[in-house]
């Protein structure tokens, strides 16, 4: 096999950064699937493409889950960045740098490029009112406001939109508003913010939308939003906020959208200074690179305007093309907590096998902004009729002829069913690169359709041992070819196809090239899937059926609080020292200070979950946990009857 050398196009390819706030959820994966499968073909069709991404750290949500968790937002988005890269590593995600928004790279391409902006003329600053948490002691964004609409008065409202009567309002309108992070009435409070004057480049988004790649309908909007007038795009936030600061300011720090996609620069950045790359040839004003960014629908506008417009002002190259897809949807559904549909990455892959997940994506996804439904009951069936079916079927069928000549495949074989397949090879070139991957997904099939076809119009299990090694030996090299196209799509199934045939992973230059060596036994390389069964939200939260080895394995026992305090700088957390008698004393960070005094709880008992792996924790190290149930209203701890004693077993 010849490996491929030459390496016409440099690529460098983006997903969106994942928020630091929670889990990765199906849709994320749908995103990471397409992106994924374009930058594995680009390089097995001899470019040079790679793939970078972050999280998304900085921001209001982040600092508010960290704070509700009592740790410190360095401490979450550490946590959280291990489970977004192992997620993505279920699902076969090959990055070629995974990193952080929140790094040193990040915050000198931010301020450079916010210091341009400014040399440029394009900052400002403004007085402006907002509605203030006297209690949070901070500004409030719209989507900490709750209220009633100032038009139809249907309260309950979030943010500056109805979703009874669909009308939008400025915030400062709702009637009645409270903060959702302390349940208080706001107050309405003035503080100046830094702007970046849009409008002053308007002729710059202009010729960038013209010049680079978009889909029509996102042209359209984008054209839309353009020839409206631009507003000046409010890039401050004031402390507290989790993010960086913003250089020669006090206590402002630059708003989330900001440092986020300059995160993809800083993620380059960082892999470039690993790998002796030079930064000025991957992303500056006179880069080598084609640029693509992959995004769903609703960052259009952070994407097609104010990202062009803050690249632009620090002479940044500008993004060759901006790939949208539409949202995903499960059983016709849009992905809803509260409806059980918005399933984490995560619990689907313990389900099934996760690469079967991307081929189904693949399947469906085609270069629209059309938003895609996950059917369960049509990926099983998807499933288990084209990979098992028409793909994996070709060799199993081929494999058991060809064990009779000790795996030895013959250079005899029929030349018109082969070039049907490599024939292909443009179309199946162009179905990938215009990320057709629907259509290129059913001329694949169609293609297994006309291999199994050749094996049953040519019934080697009627012929002689000679004919049935010729006809087995073509339908295997023809299950070679479809292994290449399917590469990038199944890469984990593709490659232990590879070495069922003998072959090292191949590039769409080897389609040439017959098999030579003698294959290996084959062994299935799919299980057929069973009907899905997702539970749904409430039963997931109530997964409670556990068995009694599971029950033994919470090892819980009486506790006496020898002293409880509160702890400094944390709004909800009380710090208790525990006598658990034979197992000694346990210190303990318990989120009651809203329900119980510290100095009420010396001598109370409690029940401690004794065998809990101890939690670092902004203030210390917490060893365990105390029962208490909670809802809304209060939270009351759970207490053994007088006369219990420290360390006796809960059982
Ligand atoms: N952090 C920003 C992006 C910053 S990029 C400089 C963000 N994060 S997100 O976690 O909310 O979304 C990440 C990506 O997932 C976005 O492209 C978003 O469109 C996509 N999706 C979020 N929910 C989705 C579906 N239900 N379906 C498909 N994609 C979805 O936005
Ligand atoms: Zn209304």
């Amino acid at each position: 096999m010849n490996i491929p050398t030459k390496k016409n196009r440099k690529i460098l390819v983006t997903q969106a950064l994942p928020y630091a706030n929670t889990p990765l959820h199906l849709g994320h994966i749908l995103e990471a699937v397409q992106t994924d499968i374009w930058t594995r073909f680009q390089n097995i069709n001899n470019n040079e493409c790679h793939f970078f991404c972050a999280d998304d750290t900085h921001g209001t949500p982040v600092m508010l889950k960290a704070r509700e968790l009592g740790i410190s937002p360095e401490e979450l988005i550490k946590d959280v960045y291990k489970d977004h890269k192992s997620t993505y590593d279920l699902y076969g995600i090959k990055f070629t740098n995974f990193y952080t928004t929140h790094s040193d790279e990040n915050k000198k391409y931010s301020e450079y490029i916010y210091n341009e902006a400014k040399n440029n003329n394009l900052i400002s600053k403004e007085k402006i009112e907002q509605l203030f948490d006297e209690n949070e002691e901070m500004f409030l964004s719209d989507r900490f406001i709750k209220g009633s609409c100032p038009k139809c008065n249907e309260p309950e409202q979030y943010g500056d939109n109805c979703e009874k009567c669909g009308a939008s309002y400025n915030v400062l309108d709702i009637k009645d508003p409270i903060s959702t992070i302390s349940n208080s009435k706001p107050i309405k409070k003035e503080s100046e913010h830094i702007f970046f004057d849009l409008s002053k480049k308007a002729d710059v988004l202009k010729d960038f939308l013209k010049s680079s790649n978009f889909q029509e309908p996102i042209k359209n909007k984008l054209n839309e939003w353009l020839d409206d007038d631009l507003k000046k795009w409010d890039i401050s936030r004031d402390a507290p906020y989790f993010g960086f600061e913003i250089p020669g300011e006090k206590d402002k720090y630059f708003y989330v959208w900001v440092d986020a996609p300059i995160g993809y620069i800083a993620s380059i950045a960082n892999w470039a200074q690993k790998n002796d790359k030079d930064m000025s040839e991957l992303w500056s004003d006179n880069s080598k690179y084609e640029i693509y960014h992959f995004i769903g629908k609703d960052i259009s506008y952070f994407h097609g305007l104010f990202w062009p417009a803050l690249l632009s002002s620090a002479n940044f190259k500008l993004p060759d093309g901006i790939f949208v897809h539409g949202f995903l949807t499960i059983n016709g559904e849009k992905m809803s907590k509260s409806r059980g549909t918005g399933i984490l990455a995560r619990d689907f892959a313990e389900i099934c096998n996760p690469e079967t997940l991307r081929y189904y994506f693949a399947a469906k996804l085609n270069n629209k902004v059309e938003d895609i439904d996950l059917n369960f009951e049509d990926y099983v069936q998807r499933i288990n009729s084209d990979i098992i079916g028409k793909y994996l079927n070709i060799a199993s069928r081929s494999a058991s002829f060809l064990k009779k000549n000790k795996n030895n495949i013959s250079n005899d074989i029929d030349r018109s069913l082969i070039d049907k397949l490599i024939n292909e090879k443009e179309n199946i070139i162009n179905l990938y690169e215009s990320r057709n991957y629907s259509k290129l997904i059913r001329l694949i099939m169609d293609l297994a359709d006309i291999v199994n076809k050749y094996i049953n119009d040519n019934t080697p299990w009627k012929k002689d041992a000679k004919d049935a090694i010729i006809i087995s030996s073509t339908a295997i090299n023809a299950f070679k070819i479809l292994t290449i196209y399917l590469s990038p799509i199944i890469p984990n199934i593709t490659s232990e196809a590879f070495k069922f045939l003998n072959i090292t992973d191949c590039s769409f230059d080897d389609i040439n090239n017959d098999l030579t060596e003698q294959i290996n036994n084959y062994k299935p390389l799919l299980n057929r899937l069973e009907p899905l069964i997702i539970p749904e939200e409430d039963d997931m939260d109530n997964q409670n059926i556990i068995n009694i080895d599971q029950f033994s394995a919470i090892d819980l026992r009486v506790a006496k609080i020898k002293e409880a305090t509160n702890v400094e700088g944390a709004d909800k957390l009380l710090q208790l020292k525990l006598d658990v008698g034979e197992f000694g004393e346990r210190n303990v960070f318990a989120g009651i200070k809203s329900a119980y005094k510290a100095e009420d709880l010396k001598d109370r008992l409690v029940v401690l979950v004794n065998n809990l792996e101890p939690r670092k924790m902004k203030f210390g190290i917490s060893e365990g946990m105390v029962l208490a149930s909670s809802n809304d209203d209060g939270i009351y701890l759970v207490s053994p009857d007088k006369g219990a004693k420290p360390g006796m077993q809960v059982k």
